[in-house]
């Protein structure tokens, strides 16, 4: 992205940054928790489903709103407005994108601290100390205070000196390595007694499962969660693109690398629990259904690293240091939405409102350490199975009902000369308009 109002200076360069926001503890901590509490393989297909047949078209409309509109979501979705009722639904639908971003971030900040920790800990036996090691990988209120803090700074920090180095260079390292080192755990669970059950659990799906409400609110959530969806971030990120660029390959392989790096993820962790459960961890509940919770992952992996002797330390090293980059490249597209509406639309100035904002957003973090058990999935239920798909179901209505088609088409054939003859013309703007909202209505509808 460049100083003034920034575009990003290469395809490459807004792949890795949509792809940096995209890919993060949604793939890794989320997908993996939510498909052991949902029944294995059912979740999977379900998600697959969802994730190519709603999040990449609503993913599209949030990408062709902001590069249409050059600016922050608020502005942007006021720019496709035509009257005075709809800028104010404009303002409503970008303003809860920026608040559920808010909220997302403050609850993302803990789990981030937590992948910290676990990458200091192989340092600290490596040195010797032992001590340190066990508290900082154990669950307390100074332990989960420190952590936040510190990824709170990191984040701000980040955000303040220079988005466009900071993305672009992080992104162009992390992705490459995350898939080497999830490849690499991968080969070895598979190679251990037990891994082949996890397989069936994770490949073979439960049929009678895929219509459960309760699953379907949750495999939408998480598509939405995982592509960044209904937070403004997207809006941003396409107001960031260059009119050079062809949108609708661009949203498509973003979607790909996102996806394929959370099947990556369930491939590991799912199989994993299994290999444990040969050694004699309990990995069913009392209901004979798989255990999850938000400290799945941290249970599952550890275990394995220990398994594999000297080389665990190294593993569990590279691996944790990798998901606090993905979660970093998460986390400073979150606060770029927030911060952006401030600075476009209040005129503060950027590093001024930077740290405020995140101040604000540590202090959210604070309140929700304090209250753990409660707090934690209560604002991530609320902010990723609700405000995300609704806002997202709101862009879709945006710019199926309320932007003029032609208007629309022109957006898109700039980078994509004869768009208006390609498939994705005569499916995509009545899939939008009619499918896309209908079926995120009736997945909630289902669920009351
Ligand atoms: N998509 C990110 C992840 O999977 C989380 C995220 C949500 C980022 C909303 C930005 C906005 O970890």
């Amino acid at each position: 992205m460049s100083a003034s109002r920034g575009e990003f200076t290469s395809r490459f360069g807004f792949i890795l940054a949509a792809a940096g926001s995209a890919v993060g503890l949604g793939n890794i901590w989320g997908f993996p928790t939510q498909t052991a509490g949902n029944g294995g393989a059912a979740f999977v297909l379900v998600y697959l489903i969802l994730a190519f047949f709603l999040a990449y078209p609503a993913f599209m409309a949030e990408l062709v709103i902001g590069r249409h509109g050059q600016a922050n979501a608020v502005t942007s979705l006021r720019k496709i407005s035509n009257n005075s009722t709809q800028r104010i639904f404009a303002f409503i639908v970008g303003f809860g994108g920026i608040v559920c971003a808010a909220l997302i971030l403050s609850f993302y900040g803990i789990i981030a601290g937590w992948m910290m920790s676990y990458a200091v800990e192989p340092v600290t036996r490596v040195v010797g100390l032992t001590a340190v090691g066990d508290w900082v990988i154990s669950q307390s209120l100074a332990r989960n205070l420190l952590f936040v803090s510190i990824f709170m700074f990191m984040t701000v920090s980040i955000i303040r000196f220079g988005v466009e180095q900071g993305i672009e260079k992080w992104s162009k390292r992390l992705m490459p390595a995350l898939i080497i080192i999830l490849l690499s755990l991968i080969g070895y669970v598979m190679t251990l007694e037990g891994a082949s059950e996890g397989l069936q659990a994770y490949l073979l799906p439960d049929f009678s499962r895929v219509l459960d409400p309760n699953l379907l609110v949750s495999a939408l959530g998480q598509a939405f969660f995982s592509l960044s969806l209904g937070t403004s971030v997207m809006i941003i990120y396409g107001s960031y693109i260059s009119r050079k660029e062809n949108l609708v390959t661009l949203g498509a392989q973003v979607t790909l690398i996102d996806v394929s790096i959370a099947f990556l993820a369930g491939l590991l962790i799912i199989p994993a629990m299994y290999v444990a459960q040969a050694s004699g961890v309990t990995i069913f509940g009392e209901d004979g259904s798989l255990v999850s919770g938000p400290g799945l992952v941290f249970s599952v992996l550890p275990a394995l690293f220990d398994g594999m002797g000297s080389m665990g330390v190294l593993f569990s090293f590279a691996f944790f240091v990798l998901m606090s980059v993905a979660a970093l490249t998460s986390s400073i597209s979150m606060l770029e939405g927030p911060v952006s509406y401030v600075v476009e639309n209040h005129g503060v100035e950027r590093k001024k409102a930077t740290t405020l904002i995140g101040i604000f957003i540590l202090m959210l973090s604070c309140i929700i350490v304090f209250n753990l058990g409660t707090l934690l999935d209560f604002v991530a239920t609320l902010s990723t199975e609700y405000g995300q798909p609704i806002i997202g179901m709101l862009c879709c209505i945006f710019v199926g009902w309320i932007w003029h088609r032609n208007n629309l088409l022109s957006e898109l054939q700039s980078g994509y000369e004869g768009v208006e003859h390609s498939l994705f013309w005569k499916i995509w703007p009545w899939y939008t308009k009619l499918v896309c909202p209908l079926c995120i209505g009736l997945v909630f509808f289902n669920s009351l």
